[in-house]
């Protein structure tokens, strides 16, 4: 069976609307792990948009699984990284305007700082996955500069607007993991993953492990919600 890691970005993305402390992605992450989460992921963007730095310094000390420390290619983040060492680091592309990360990395153009970024943290014992699309001139550069892992970005399959499209994406996929396998890569996935389209992309076979992260976080806005709702009548009451 394929490992979930659940991403907690927008349980902190609600609790920066309001500035406060609450709702806190470090209960949301152990709620998770209790649940059956094989990891916890977090992005600590540039521009610290939801999970800040103290969120990644206590997950590093409270999560019982593995922790992903989604981040971009800078000099900043990966210091941040081999001071917290996470147990894998996934190097994504990070635009200040982007809702959320939008494309894979370039991995072929940015070859020579990521051999020399990924051979740093793997030798702090931290394992590096490369955000991709499930191109085959991305995945052998991704070989070549010494990642243990690709994730593919699903968002063009999950964005697919019809049958044919999406079919063409999924079989991309199938192209891009069995291109990653052979070279040695081992494979992950995500992005834009929900309770409707997922499960083709896991019939694929060959991914070990899936990061999703707003889907869980809106329906557990949403199944939790009529429970909330009780519990504040219940205070109402008196
Ligand atoms: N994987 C990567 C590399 C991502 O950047 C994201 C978004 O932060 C995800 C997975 C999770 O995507 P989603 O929130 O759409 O499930």
């Amino acid at each position: 069976m394929a490992k979930l890691g659940v991403n907690v970005d927008h349980i902190a993305t609600i609790r920066q609307a309001r500035g406060i402390t609450e709702p806190d992605p470090v209960t949301a992450a152990a709620i998770a792990e209790l649940a059956g989460a094989d990891g916890i992921t977090v992005h600590l963007r540039e521009d610290r948009r939801h999970i800040q730095d103290r969120d990644v310094e206590i997950l590093r000390k409270t999560v019982k699984t593995r922790l992903n420390l989604e981040m971009a290619l800078t000099d900043e983040m990966v210091a941040i990284a081999l001071k917290t060492l996470p147990d894998s680091v996934t190097l994504v592309p990070e635009g200040r305007h982007e809702l959320t990360t939008e494309g894979g990395l370039d991995v072929s153009l940015l070859q020579s700082t990521l051999k020399e970024k990924i051979a740093l943290l793997k030798q702090a014992g931290i394992v590096v996955s490369l955000f991709i699309e499930p191109d085959i001139d991305q995945i052998k550069a991704s070989h070549r500069v010494g990642a243990d892992f690709i994730e593919i970005h699903t968002g063009t399959y999950c964005e697919a607007q019809s049958e044919v499209d999406q079919l063409q994406q999924l079989q991309r996929i199938e192209i891009g993991i069995s291109a990653a396998r052979k070279l040695g890569l081992r494979v992950n996935a995500g992005h834009g993953l929900d309770y409707r389209n997922v499960g083709p992309v896991v019939a694929l076979g060959g991914i070990e492990e899936f990061n999703i992260g707003h889907s869980i976080v809106a329906r557990a806005a949403l199944v939790g919600m009529e429970r909330a709702v009780r519990e504040m009548l219940q205070l109402l009451k008196g």
